[in-house]
């Protein structure tokens, strides 16, 4: 039984006349519950801000240490997180994006206007080459995301061909450009957001759109399309609906897209914040549960045997620009609060592991909830980044099915989020229990029956993400103030694992 406390009504600094908090995880391992796809832990890239230019790209000319144009600070950063997929060129900029703009000579490459995102000139020196060569340099899976909105059928189809086609018109034309062999494409994104700026569709009439596009996307050679239908924004379940019912037999998956947004005119600066908003930014983070149940409900209805994925292609946290920057350019800081927020939502992607395939944090660089900041040869991670980090022992093992018997908080909106959320896989023999607190001032004191689920292990290893403020983020000329640093007050004790999770963390332990 959940206990239930409404902050509305009781103070949180009341917690404590209650004694220390508690909380039970029950694991329930079995060899029939889903592998955590690696893509959950995947990354979206947009031509928006610094994310590309600045952020990844800096060209073989520039001062900035980089190995054929990519900055190698990042390229290491990329390595590190073991990042599975990279989504580019958009978002909204790909439905304007002309995929023979970023081809051959980069002199000969015709300017653009990238109006979504501050009226910033587009010079198209990163473009196909550049991307498929960068996931390849990094082993990095490519996600294209196709422009349906402004595009053409032939268009998709031929950019297609020019990536994957081993002869032919497309091909030759790659081959002159340099690239003789031709890449591997795996995900192809059939339109972003159709229901928005990617052509303010119906999804009666995506959804023929749709069928149309995904049937001249050809898999040339061995290659094989992972095909992926644009799907609703949060909480419009029609969308899936109709999506599914009239065009889910020819996707391989389809998106949801979910920001932690309630205001869109003010949405407050990531770093400025009092204790309610952040109880709140931790219900609107945990309605992503609901969602996803919700939407694979509906996908359930066409779909029973799992076969389409539900890949979460953008979401996070999006706050208002930081002063002084493009507004346009969505650059915003990274405080302990957004790595709540990271840990939580992985969490709970990696509990429905049975239904989504993906998940792509928006965005990268620069952008939105970003891993790393960089500002000229400088660059910063932010504490989303070491969430991310910690979660590593997650990609590719199988999930642990879980409950956490925890108190329940309802927060601003009426919406209600666990104090203690968590996640747990099995890899080569490992067990891996990831668990967040998002309490500010209280610890909880956590126990996880261990022989009782049959898990013989006892010795423990930790990581743990916090912070001495919920404010506190990384910034350029600072020491770090938060980071991801070894966790010790952990213990397995008859059976048990016994943990203490300090307020406002995120910890992460391998049995
Ligand atoms: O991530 C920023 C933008 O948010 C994307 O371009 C768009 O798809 C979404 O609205």
């Amino acid at each position: 039984m959940k206990r239930l406390l409404s902050l509305a009504s009781l103070p949180l600094l009341a917690l404590s006349a209650f004694g220390a908090e508690k909380a039970v995880i029950t694991l329930h391992p079995s060899a029939d519950a889903p592998v955590i796809a690696k893509e959950i832990y995947g990354q979206f890239t947009e031509h928006l801000g610094s994310c590309i230019y600045g952020g990844i790209w800096v060209g073989e000319d520039s001062q900035i240490p980089n190995t054929n144009g990519y900055r190698n600070d990042v390229l290491g950063a990329i390595r590190d997180l073991k990042v599975p997929v990279m989504r580019w060129p958009g978002g909204c900029f790909a439905d304007e994006y002309h995929w023979q703009d970023g081809i051959g000579p980069k002199e000969d490459r015709p300017r653009m206007i990238n109006s979504n995102w501050g009226g910033t000139v587009e010079d198209n020196s990163f473009g196909t080459h550049e991307f498929m060569n960068l996931c390849e340099l990094l082993g990095v899976e490519p996600y294209i995301s196709g422009n349906v909105g402004s595009g053409s059928v032939e268009e998709l189809a031929k950019w297609v061909e020019y990536i994957t086609a081993e002869d032919g018109p497309q091909a030759r034309r790659r081959k002159e450009n340099g690239r003789e062999k031709p890449w591997k494409l795996k995900y192809l994104g059939i339109g972003n957001e159709t229901w928005g700026c990617g052509g303010h569709m119906t999804p009666e009439y995506y959804s023929d759109i749709y069928r149309r596009y995904a049937t001249y996307a050809r898999n040339y050679g061995g290659n094989q399309l992972y095909k992926i239908g644009c799907g609703a924004d949060a909480y419009n379940t029609n969308w899936t609906d109709v999506c599914m019912k009239n065009a889910g037999s020819m996707m391989d998956g389809i998106s949801l897209h979910y920001y932690c947004v309630d205001d869109w005119q003010n949405k407050g600066l990531a770093r400025d914040f009092d204790k309610d908003d952040h109880y709140w930014l931790m219900g609107k983070a945990f309605d992503i549960d609901t969602l996803v149940s919700n939407h694979s409900e509906i996908m359930d209805k066409y779909d029973p045997e799992k076969r389409v994925g539900l890949l979460v292609d953008e979401w996070g946290t999006w706050w208002d620009s930081e002063p002084g920057t493009n507004p346009g350019h969505l650059y915003q800081q990274n405080t302990m609060r957004d790595a709540l927020v990271a840990a939580l939502s992985l969490n709970v992607f990696n509990n429905h592991a049975d239904r989504v395939r993906m998940a792509n944090i928006a965005q990268f660089a620069n952008v939105l909830q970003a891993m790393l900041l960089t500002k000229g040869d400088s660059m910063v991670l932010t504490p989303t980044y070491y969430v991310f980090k910690s979660y590593i022992p997650h990609q590719d093992a199988r999930l642990i099915p879980l409950d956490v018997d925890t108190k329940v908080l309802t927060v601003r909106k009426g919406r209600t989020v666990p104090l203690v959320t968590a996640s747990a896989s099995e890899k080569d023999g490992v067990t891996t229990i990831s668990m967040v607190n998002i309490s500010l001032d209280e610890p909880v004191e956590v126990t996880i029956p261990l022989e009782a689920a049959g898990i013989k292990g006892k010795k423990v290893e930790g990581s743990i993400v916090t912070a001495k403020d919920i404010h506190d983020h990384n910034d350029f000329g600072q020491k770090e103030k938060v980071t991801m640093a070894p966790f010790k007050d952990a213990k397995v004790k008859d059976g048990k694992l016994l943990v203490t999770l300090p307020a406002k963390s995120v910890v992460t332990l391998s049995i």
